[in-house]
Parts: C-alpha cells; structure tokens; sequence
C-alpha cells in the first residue's frame, strides 16, 4: 500500500537550525532579543501593522487583547460560536461573557448582520475570527464597532498573508491575534503574535506582556528601576523560538504561493463534484486574498462525511473535520450567551471536513482527489 498521508506536516523553511544556533551563539537566550526584534520588524512592515508583539500563542495573544480590552465581569465580547476555544477562553479568563452568534453559509465567518442585535449595555468588542484565513467582511464590522463605540480584536490565527480590500488581515481592527503554530502556513512550534494598531496601547501591552512590570520603560533608560506596575503575565517566548520564526518568515511569500498551487489544485479538481451536487467548495468574496491556510469541502451529511472519512482511511489518507460549536459545548453553555439560530454553525460543524494541506503534497495530492472522487 501507498505511503500514508498525513492530514498536516510542518514545512521547515532551511535555515531554523543555523539561526538558532545563531542565537545559542549570541547567548540571548529569553525573549525580546534581536531574533525577536527581527521577526516583529517583519510582522510591522508586511502586515502594515503599528506595533507587532511576539507571544507563545495566538491563545496568549489573545488573552493580552482581552486584558487591553479592559474586559471585566459581565463584560459582554460578540464572536462566531464556529470558532476555536481559544477566542471565547481569553474573555472567560477575564470574568467576561462571550456572547455567540451565527456564521455565513458562505464563508464560515461572523455573520455580520447578527452581531448589532446582540449588543447590550454590557456589549465592549467585537471579535472577529477570518475562517481559513479568509477576512470577514471588515468594513461593516468597523462601522458596527465605531457606531456602537467597541473595540474589533481580529482572530486571525489562519490569516497571516491574507487580505480584505487590499488591507492585510491583523491590520485592520485595534488589536489582532495571529498563530504560528506548527498547523499554521509559517510556524514556531507554538507561537503567536498580538498586533496592535491602536498606539495607545503599546505601552501597556508591553507591561502586560512582561508580567505587569515597567521592564521594557527600563531598558529603554526611561526608568531608573523598574517595577510592578500592572495585570499581566509571561507572554514572551525565548529567541530560540524566535530565530525558528525568523527562518520562516523569510520564506512567507514562496510558502504562501506554494500552498496557493495546491488549494487551487483540489478547487479545480473539484469543480465537476460540486456541480453534480455532492459537495461545495470553499467561497473567496471578491474582496478577500487568501493564504490557503486551508481547504475544506462541505458535505451533503454528518453521515455522508464519516463515511467519506473512513473510505479516505481506508486509503490511507487523514481527513479531520471541527470545531465541536462553543455554543454548545459544556463551557460554553456555563459562561457564555448564545444570541439567536446557529442553523450555519450546526451545519459546518456536521458536514464540513478538511483535506491535506502541506508543503510537500504535491506528489500525492491526486490520490486525495481520486480517493474523494471515488468516494462521494
Ligand atoms: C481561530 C483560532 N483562534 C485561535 C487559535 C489558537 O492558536 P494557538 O494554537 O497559536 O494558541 C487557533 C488555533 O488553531 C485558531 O484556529
């Protein structure tokens, strides 16, 4: 039988090794050294973003946003029930109460039209999480948020090198979180990054960022000691993660066009399935670039996807689907509020399922068409 195929393997970019051996050798072993400043220089200049932080995780990112939200008990933060945990976690950290709603049939992303019914008195952001790394519509969202005088903390764990409007996602709401978890198209292992683009902010999400203290003030020379002086936590991951990093951006743009070859490979092969109605494709909006972060195909069943899982098995081939609906999940229905149906979420999570997606499929992504093909 043929090699297994995974449903994910990590891309090594060439030069992680040499530039963490770079940093063993520079002795700068903990964080905010010059691989850092390297790799936040990056995420500034190419995602045109004001202040890039790096962190050990989107989830650590995020939960340094909800902090700089100044989200306390009760506060309410509008999100899609059709997110990862991590989204809803950082507000329940905080005492906070995520409030859900529900996604697009076309995109998988926050619908846009549900998030002004559920603002409350209590209602203090919005956040936004671009499914698949394909931006949610920005500029009704901004407008909602600027009407109703809330903060937009972008979820774009996926989006890294996408677009909306020509605008980077990550860029476009005050604070953004981002991944670069070994899943994800440019990867550390675990890792994140918070971006900021509201200035005011950076100083107090650099104290959040060095457990509370005023360190950052101090080595600037701004402060003759430095101190405690807020909330705040170890956010900062070590140079050795950020000379892995490093590596990995510097090949961004070639694994971004490269991923974009084999998404656009399995949307062509396909097409005639979803013409005959046993699948759909994945919707770009006109306004959106990807970074084909991933390619999913949404099925006519639950029961129609698990047996398409096991023939995909079958032939040794790893297909997974998620996410199990916040909405309705233990946590969930403790400390969170569901605004209003979830028909779209409860569809994707039933029916939708992803297929490999790496660098170094492409001698074997035709097995994963012919598989599918035979298959639904
Ligand atoms: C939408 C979303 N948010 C947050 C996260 C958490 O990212 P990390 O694993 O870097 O904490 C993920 C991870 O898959 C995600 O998909």
């Amino acid at each position: 039988m043929a090699a297994p195929i995974p449903f994910n393997r990590p891309y090594m970019a060439g030069k992680e090794l040499e530039y963490i051996a770079e940093a063993h050798a520079n002795g700068h072993l903990s964080g905010d050294g010059e691989f850092t400043k390297r790799c936040q220089l990056w995420l500034e200049q190419r995602l045109h973003v004001h202040k890039a932080l790096l962190t050990h995780s989107c989830t650590a990112a995020l939960e340094m946003a909800a902090i700089l939200a100044d989200i306390g008990p009760g506060d309410e933060v509008i999100m899609p029930s059709y997110t990862f945990v991590s989204t809803a976690n950082a507000v329940v950290l905080r005492s906070g109460v995520p409030v859900f709603v529900d996604i697009r049939g076309d995109t998988m992303n926050i619908d846009e039209t549900l998030i002004e019914p559920a603002i409350t008195s209590r209602t203090r952001a919005i956040a936004v999480v671009h499914y698949a790394g394909v931006g949610c519509d920005m500029d009704s969202i901004m407008r909602i948020a600027d009407r109703h005088g809330l903060m937009v903390i972008e979820d774009a764990a996926q989006g890294v090198m996408s677009a909306y409007k020509g605008r980077l996602l990550g860029s476009i709401g005050q604070l953004a979180a981002v991944s670069f978890h070994e899943t994800k198209n440019v990867i550390s292992g675990e890792g994140g990054a918070l971006l900021i683009n509201d200035e005011r902010m950076v100083e107090r999400a650099e104290i959040i960022r060095e457990k509370g203290t005023d360190r950052n003030r101090f080595f600037r020379g701004a402060v003759d000691k430095y101190t405690w002086v807020d909330v705040g936590s170890s956010f900062l991951p070590s140079e050795l993660i950020a000379a892995f990093l490093a590596a990995q951006l510097e090949h961004a743009d070639a694994i971004t066009q490269a991923r974009l070859a084999l998404w656009d490979n399995y949307h062509a092969a396909l097409a005639p399935l979803e013409a005959r109605g046993k699948l759909r494709r994945p919707v770009i909006p006109a306004d959106c670039t990807h970074n084909a972060h991933m390619y999913y195909i949404l099925l006519e069943s639950a029961a129609t996807r698990a047996r398409v899982i096991a023939d995909l098995k079958r032939d040794g081939i790893h297909a997974v689907f998620h996410y199990v609906p916040l909405h309705s999940s233990p946590q969930g229905r403790r400390h969170a509020r569901a605004q209003g149906s979830f028909a779209n979420t409860d569809a994707a999570a039933d029916r939708l399922l992803r297929l490999p997606m790496w660098l170094g499929l492409e001698p074997d992504q035709q097995r994963v068409i012919d598989s599918l093909v035979r298959s639904v």
